[in-house]
């Protein structure tokens, strides 16, 4: 049976995708360089799973590792999560931003061709469709590319490389994922999102807040033209868009060109409704307090899933409530 390719496969997004495919029934090969996972996710899939992962530790940007790769394995597809992720970070540092994420995808693309593997679920981000006008969810067809930061414009660049790809190669089948905000672990507690340092993203400050490791939790703004005033996201459960992915591998290996989706639940929360069903689902104390805007967010951004749902057959089956439950369990987990 072929191999399916999964780059940062032991990161947040990637582990679960990984967990996915295994269950599947699946392939796999794994290569990660843990600029930003931890070599225990490993044993942790093999735990979940009940199966040996095959995994190279190396930089997907790294043509001599990866040429490896190919050569040692049947690869018929390449899932590509390896990235860095930061947006403030991008800011700071956008030519190591470009450099990582571009030249990745580039020699991805080119030991692709060399092996004739052809398709290519791409890990791109809602981040790319900048703010909304109308304050409605966000299709297909929305105008992209307006990004506040390089983290982002690296995620459009790398669409346009593979739209660039697809078009001039009849076998090259690529899909473009514009994720939402991923929440949530794996039921098991044994996998979910550990960011190094202080979290910048929402869930990951408010478990550890929670779980008594940080004070309280600053809500960037209380003055959008929102329902409460704090900015509203779609926030999905990282097991369903782990599924997505495998909806769109089937989606791929039956197409050629290049096809975008969205994957989200085409639901809006707000930060303050967040910390509500945190509370109440977990009944858990979570201070908070008010703070000024954090520069660069936008008040609204949820997806209109529709295409996702009807081609590729694919929906979300989690609640927020499911959410807020496992994101919980794997931070109690953590400190064990
Ligand atoms: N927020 C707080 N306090 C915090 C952290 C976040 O109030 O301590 C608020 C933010 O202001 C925002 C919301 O919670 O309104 C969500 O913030 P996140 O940082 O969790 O997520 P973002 O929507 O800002 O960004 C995420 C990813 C990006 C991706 C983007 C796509 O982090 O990588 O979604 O829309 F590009």
């Amino acid at each position: 049976m072929a191999d399916i390719l999964i780059t940062g496969g032991c990161g947040y997004i990637g582990s679960h995708t990984a967990v996915e495919f295994i269950n599947s029934g699946m392939d796999i090969v794994i290569v990660d360089n843990f600029s930003n996972s931890d070599r225990s996710v490993l044993g942790r899939l093999q735990q979940i799973t009940g199966k040996r992962i095959r995994f190279y530790e190396c930089d997907a940007a790294d043509p001599q590792a990866m040429e490896k790769v190919f050569s040692e394995n049947r690869i018929s597809a390449v899932i590509h999560f390896a990235g860095f992720k930061a947006v403030g970070e991008s800011v700071k540092k956008p030519l190591a931003y470009y450099r990582n994420n571009i030249d990745s995808t580039l020699t991805l693309l080119e030991l692709m061709k060399k092996h004739n593997c052809y398709n290519f679920i791409f890990s791109s981000s809602a981040t790319v469709y900048g703010e909304s006008k109308d304050m409605k969810p966000f299709t297909e067809n929305d105008e992209a590319g307006k990004c506040s930061n390089p983290y982002g414009r690296t995620k459009y660049m790398i669409e346009e490389i593979l739209r660039d790809a697809a078009n001039a190669d009849d076998n090259l089948s690529v899909v473009l994922l514009r994720y939402f905000n991923p929440i949530g672990a794996h039921e098991s507690g044994l996998i979910g999102e550990n960011p190094v340092g202080i979290p910048n993203n929402l869930m990951p400050f408010i478990t550890q807040v929670a779980v008594g490791k940080l004070p309280k939790l600053r809500v960037f703004g209380n003055d959008y033209p929102t329902p409460d005033g704090s900015c509203i996201r779609d926030y999905i459960h990282v097991a369903d868009l782990a599924a997505g992915h495998m909806s769109a591998l089937l989606y791929a290996e039956n197409h050629t060109g290049c096809e975008v989706f969205n994957l989200g639940t085409g639901k809006g929360t707000s930060v303050l409704e967040m910390v509500e069903t945190f509370r109440r689902v977990n009944d858990v104390e979570l201070p908070y307090e008010i703070a000024d805007r954090r520069e660069g967010d936008v008040p609204y951004c949820v997806a209109d899933p529709t295409k996702a749902n009807k081609v590729l057959l694919w929906e979300c089956k989690k609640t927020l409530d499911d959410m807020c439950r496992d994101s919980w369990r794997w931070q109690k987990n953590c400190i064990a």
